[in-house]
């Protein structure tokens, strides 16, 4: 079972935090529950790792620091971790959960955790320069979707194998981006010259993350995968898709 449904509006968990854990900490308690009940042989959690560490965690951030969830969101992303934590000690469910960085790729929807990706691919092909807010120095580890395909298959076979219950790990590339880099590179791969795609800067957002970028390391050692794809190559193909739809 692979549970991604889920509130994921982090400005929205702000407005209407009881909408947020409603879906995020009941819904994942009823997934749970139906997994418990199904006797399913393996379940990924998916949480965020942006949204938990929170703005002073060293960086490349690993498993080891503590949660300090910012928003609503976090904190209810939080909550269906320790929720899962217990479901594994309680009942030997065979669960773990993964933390996703900043996730983007083909079929995004503009509104996700990296729908700056999907929202300045659509801007380049209709010509338009990027919008970026503040100052375009907040990083993000932007990663591509098929590496999140890849940890949540991996992860299922482990599980089922009797093996990494109650596991968390972060799912990210370690490399850090700002989102003036991607706008340039999204801009070259393009083909555009770099006056044609430069940014308008608006100001800041408010509550938003001035850095974040996660360790995979644990998380590619146990579950051997490879090397996270390349932000240029990830961009490429869904530049492709973008382009091709
Ligand atoms: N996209 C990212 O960068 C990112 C980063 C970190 C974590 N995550 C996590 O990954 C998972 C998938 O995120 P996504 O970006 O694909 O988001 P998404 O919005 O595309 O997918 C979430 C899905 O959940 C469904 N959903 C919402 N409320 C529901 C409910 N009450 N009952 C049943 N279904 C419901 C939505 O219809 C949607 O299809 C989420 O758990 C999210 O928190 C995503």
């Amino acid at each position: 079972m692979f549970h991604l449904a889920a509130q994921i509006d982090v400005r929205r968990s702000m407005d209407d935090p009881v909408h947020d854990a409603s879906v995020n900490v009941l819904g994942t308690l009823s997934v749970l529950q139906a997994a418990r009940e199904a006797g399913a042989g393996a379940v990924v959690v998916c949480s965020t790792g942006g949204a938990i560490y929170g703005d002073g965690a060293p960086l490349p951030t690993t498993e080891a620091e503590p949660a300090e969830p910012a928003s609503p969101y976090g904190m209810s992303k939080l909550a269906a971790e320790r929720y899962t934590r217990f479901f594994v000690g309680a009942h030997g469910l065979p669960a773990l959960v993964l933390r996703f960085a900043n996730v983007y790729g083909p079929r995004q929807h503009p509104a996700g955790g990296a729908g700056v990706v999907s929202l300045f691919c659509d801007r380049a092909r209709a010509g338009l320069r990027p919008t970026v807010f503040g100052d375009g120095g907040q990083t993000r580890d932007f990663l591509y979707v098929g590496d999140v395909a890849r940890a949540a298959l991996a992860s299922a076979d482990r599980l089922a194998a009797g093996e990494l219950a109650g596991e968390v790990f972060n799912v990210g590339t370690g490399t850090e981006s700002t989102v003036v880099e991607l706008a340039a590179t999204i801009g070259t791969i393009a083909g555009l010259a770099p006056e044609a795609f430069t940014p308008e800067f608006l100001p800041a957002r408010a509550g938003e993350l001035r850095r974040s970028c996660l360790d995979p390391s644990r998380c590619i050692a146990a579950l051997g995968l490879p090397s996270p794809t390349p932000l240029a190559e990830g961009l490429a193909r869904t530049w492709a898709w973008h382009t091709g739809r």
